[in-house]
């Protein structure tokens, strides 16, 4: 834009002065009207209305300081009219700049229907934890919780499995990378099972303990239909005076009523794990055909849900080292562990584990 000087007047008659101001106001319209961008209006500001330079400042100090009394009061009213228009111009070149496509694109038409937000529900897998945890709460059990990432001594070593005995063999484990240098109870592993946070619950407290543990755990499997590397368990632990194999047989088969409906059967199947003696496998009457025998029982009609049997005296010696209350003279407890996946499969009919895992809003949808 051209930055004409500001002549100075000759004349200051009314003829004179509409003149001059008229050719100054065109000057302001023709600079006005080709700006774009914002620099430009920047620019167009500072070039008209800055204090010091800006001509309008000029304006006042050619014209208005030196114009005889008598011309004064027109002058000041033509100044002050110039001044409104180049504002004017101002405002409009600085509200239409390249800004209004964007507020356009962002205008909101308030006719059109809303975004519908979908409603959160909870996962199946988060549903059936909560489900069989309040099944223990009713029954004075509180819940706990443990580190994911374990010691060897708590996921091994105190539930009875000595270092490099075989039975550690039947939960391949994920280790944490360079631990040669420490003692290897106190090796870094992913918990293969949620049996340490036992220990940790009867270190922490005398008995008696009624607990359930919900969880994650890891083995180094390979996914398939029903196996996956990450899975979720429940255990529960109860040691006070006086427990017994009755009582074991009593929760579970209470538990299992409550999960799968009272119709089910349960049976106690001899098994073995370090940590109890003697244990069990518990099986339930088929839920898919009462019994009788089928495919998904393999004409057994028995279905094998959880682990469980009587705390080990040696897990109680572990636990007494902590705490002296944990005499497998005077208490005796029962514990189980349970895999989430497995129950939510048989409860909701899932075929396939990663199903659980896909993150598929057509699978999670059915749980809403
Ligand atoms: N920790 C066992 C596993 O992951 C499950 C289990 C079996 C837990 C028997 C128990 C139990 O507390 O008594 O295979």
């Amino acid at each position: 834009m051209m930055n004409e000087e500001i002549p100075n007047l000759t004349a200051f008659d009314e003829a004179a002065l509409d003149k001059a101001f008229g050719v100054v106001e065109q000057q302001a319209r023709e600079a006005a009207a080709a700006l774009s961008g914002g620099e430009a209006v920047e620019a167009f500001r500072l070039q008209w209305l800055g204090r010091k330079q800006g001509r309008l400042t000029e304006i006042s100090a050619r014209w208005l300081k030196v114009a005889p009394p008598e011309a004064k009061k027109a002058l000041g009213q033509k100044f002050n009219a110039l001044k409104a228009v180049v504002e004017g111009l101002l405002d409009e070149a600085a509200g239409a700049g390249p800004n209004d496509a964007a507020l356009a694109a962002e205008a909101i038409d308030i006719t059109l229907p809303g975004t519908r937000r979908l409603t959160g529900a909870e996962h199946p897998i988060t549903r059936t934890l909560n489900e069989i945890t309040s099944v223990f709460a009713a029954l004075g059990y509180s819940v706990g919780v443990g580190p994911e990432v374990e010691t060897d001594y708590y996921n091994f070593e105190c539930m009875n499995f000595p270092p490099d005995h075989p039975a550690r063999d039947t939960q391949d484990t994920l280790v944490v990378a360079n631990q040669d240098r420490r003692p290897q109870r106190d090796r870094l592993l992913l918990r293969t099972h949620t049996s340490p946070v036992q220990m940790r619950t009867m270190e922490t407290q005398p008995p008696p303990v009624r607990i359930v543990i919900p969880g994650k755990v890891h083995r180094n499997d390979a996914a398939d239909a029903t196996h996956s590397p990450i899975f979720h368990q429940v255990e529960g632990l109860c040691v006070d005076t006086n427990i017994t194999f009755s009582d074991l047989k009593g929760t579970l088969d209470h538990a299992m009523k409550a999960l799968f409906g009272s119709a089910v059967k349960t049976r106690f199947y001899p098994s073995f794990f370090p940590f109890t003696e003697p244990s069990a496998d518990v099986q339930i009457s088929c839920i898919f055909c009462g019994g009788k025998g089928c495919g998904k029982c393999k004409q057994s009609g028995w279905i094998e849900l959880l682990g469980c049997g009587m705390v080990d005296p040696a897990v109680f010696a572990f636990a007494a080292e902590k705490q002296p209350a944990y005499d497998p003279k005077k208490i005796s407890g029962f514990a189980f562990g349970m895999g989430v996946e497995r129950i939510a499969m048989m409860k909701y009919g899932i075929s396939e584990i990663g199903s659980f895992y896909a993150g598929d809003m057509r699978f999670l949808g059915q749980f809403a």
